[in-house]
C-alpha cells in the first residue's frame, strides 16, 4: 500500500492519497485546500481515482471536493452518501474495494456527527477525530461522550501497530500509531469519562503547563 500525506494549507490541514501499487487504484482523502496538488501527484504516478473521501463535513476539509470531481469525475463520499459504482453507502463497517486492498469505515461521532475514520490495511485517517496528542474539539456533553466512545470502541480496538493520520498537523510529529496515541496522548491517559471531559475543560492550561503548542 502507498500513502502520501500532503500539507494541503488552511490551519496545517492534511490530505492524503492511499494506493494499491498493483492495481493503480487510489482514493484521496480530504484534499481540502489544495486539490490540484493531490490530484496531479496521483496522475503523476498513473494512479487511477477510485474514491474521494470526506472524514467530515467542516469546510477545511471538503472544500477541495469540487475541483477534485472536476479534474477526476469523482464526487466525494461523506457519511450517509452512496457510491453510485459500488452501490456501498458510507456507513459504520462498509467496506469499499480498492484494488487488492479494502477500505474500512469507522463511523466516529463526537466532533461532528459524522465523522468518520477511514481505515486500510495498517492505516488510519482519523480526520478530526484523533490528533497526535490531542482529540477533536466537541462540547462537553454529548459531544464530548460520543467521541469519547467512538475513540475506546473503534479506535482503540484497532491493532497497536496501525498507523494514525489525522486531518491536521497539531501535535509533536505529523504520524502516530495507535500504540503511541494508547501509551502518550493525555486524553487517553484519563480513567474515565469525567476525567477526560476534565481535561477538556482545561486544555488551555494543561498545554501551558506542559509546554504544548
Ligand atoms: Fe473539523
Amino acid at each position: 500500500m502507498f500513502v502520501k500525506q500532503f500539507r494541503t494549507g488552511g490551519d496545517r490541514n492534511f490530505g492524503y492519497l492511499v494506493a494499491d501499487e498493483t492495481t493503480k487504484k487510489a482514493a484521496i482523502i480530504d484534499p481540502s485546500y489544495s486539490p490540484e496538488m493531490i490530484v496531479e501527484f496521483a496522475r503523476g504516478r498513473d494512479y487511477e481515482i477510485e474514491y474521494v473521501f470526506s472524514t467530515h463535513d467542516h469546510f477545511d476539509h471538503t472544500n477541495g471536493n469540487g475541483v477534485v470531481a472536476r479534474l477526476t469525475g469523482k464526487r466525494a463520499l461523506l457519511f450517509g452518501m452512496t457510491d453510485p459504482e459500488t452501490g456501498v453507502t458510507v456507513a459504520d463497517g462498509a467496506c469499499f474495494p480498492l484494488g487488492n486492498l479494502e477500505i474500512q469505515i469507522l463511523h466516529t461521532p463526537g466532533h461532528t456527527n459524522d465523522g468518520i475514520c477511514i481505515y486500510v490495511e495498517d492505516a488510519v485517517f482519523t480526520g478530526d477525530t484523533l490528533f497526535v496528542g490531542k482529540v477533536g474539539g466537541t462540547d462537553l456533553g454529548p459531544g464530548a461522550k460520543a467521541e469519547y466512545d467512538s475513540l475506546h470502541q473503534k479506535l482503540f480496538a484497532l491493532p497497536d501497530n496501525t498507523r494514525v493520520f489525522p486531518g491536521h498537523d497539531y501535535g509533536t510529529a505529523p504520524e502516530s500509531t495507535i500504540a503511541h496515541e494508547r501509551e502518550t496522548n493525555p486524553f487517553f491517559l484519563q480513567p474515565d469519562f469525567e476525567a477526560f471531559v476534565h481535561l477538556k475543560r482545561n486544555w488551555e492550561a494543561y498545554k501551558k503547563a506542559h509546554g504544548i503548542s
